[in-house]
């Protein structure tokens, strides 16, 4: 048996690939004594689910839906899960929760070449995902603006942040707004466009598409969403969102192991998880 054990605790968790990508690179860098395993645990046994593993001798553990804010109060949050009001990374070791995804964004975004810093970014969205990438964003300096279905809650979403992180300056308008507000980069932060309704777009057809901007979009089920697909109709350039779940998880697998984590091997199985699914 695997000595060092991690995993990914969720309900449901079985379509999780985080244990595709996490054993591959424990095999690539023959690190044989690490195991990545996926534990459904039901929300209403959370603080029990988690003392499993914990007198199991687990290391760490991956946090996903449902229990990414519930957690919160079974670990120490660090300063960006606190900001960021969600846990998804946590070391029992020290007893840390953190949370890996704005981070996990900012590095994909750097890795493709799509600069931030003084650049107007449009958010899609207003749920966990987004207030991971406002936060982000934010910090490395863009001038963030914030499109959600529900206005409210994008409104509730500015006002979390600057109570919990001290963000000023991230504005909420609509669509419509958006489509002449003239900025570089969109990302895509809703579940819209998402296998199974791969034709839906949270960009509503009909509100003209900003010409020659980039999309980074979070669906990376399909690889080419039908956002990216109009960014690139519009002359623009378009990048799904593989990358962000690769490098949340490496963040995590250097958090645990103290190793480099092997970024294209991960990818690659994130890739071959996906078009085994015939989705890739
Ligand atoms: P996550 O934690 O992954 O961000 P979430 O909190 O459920 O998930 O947020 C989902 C986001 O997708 C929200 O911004 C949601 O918009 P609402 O706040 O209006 O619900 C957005 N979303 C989901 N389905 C949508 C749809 N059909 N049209 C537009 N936005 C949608």
């Amino acid at each position: 048996m695997a000595r060092n054990r991690v995993g990914v605790i969720g309900f449901p968790v079985e379509h999780s690939l985080s244990p595709v990508m996490h054993n591959a690179a424990f095999a690539a860098l023959c690190m044989d004594d690490w195991l990545y395993d996926c534990m459904a645990i039901p929300p209403d046994i959370l603080r029990l689910g988690l003392r499993e593993p914990m007198q199991h001798g687990y290391i760490g553990l991956n946090v996903t839906v449902p229990h990414k804010e519930a957690i919160m109060n079974f670990v120490r949050a660090d300063e960006t899960a606190k900001a960021i009001g969600a846990v998804n990374t946590v070391d029992f070791r020290t007893g840390i929760g953190t949370n890996t995804d704005a981070a996990g964004l900012l590095n994909d975004l750097a890795a493709n070449g799509i600069e931030i810093a003084d650049r107007r970014v449009l958010v899609l969205g207003a749920g966990g995902a987004a207030r991971a990438a406002v936060y982000g964003l934010a910090r490395a300096g863009a001038d963030v603006a914030i499109v959600n279905r529900t206005m409210k809650r994008a409104r509730r979403l500015v006002e979390q942040l600057r109570y919990t992180a001290d963000i000023d300056g991230a504005q909420v308008m609509t669509l419509d707004e958006a489509a002449t507000w003239g900025m570089s980069l969109i990302i895509n932060c809703t579940s819209v466009g998402l296998h199974p309704h791969p034709t839906q777009s949270p960009w509503i057809f009909g509100v003209p598409f900003p010409a020659g901007v980039t999309v980074y979009d979070m669906v990376y089920r399909p690889a080419n969403t039908a956002l990216m697909q109009q960014c690139v109709a519009h002359g623009g350039r378009a990048v799904g969102g593989l990358g962000m779940l690769a490098r949340q998880g490496a963040i995590a697998f250097e958090l645990w192991t103290g190793v480099e984590p092997p970024i294209e091997v991960m990818l690659a199985a994130l890739r071959g998880a996906l078009e085994e699914k015939g989705e890739g």
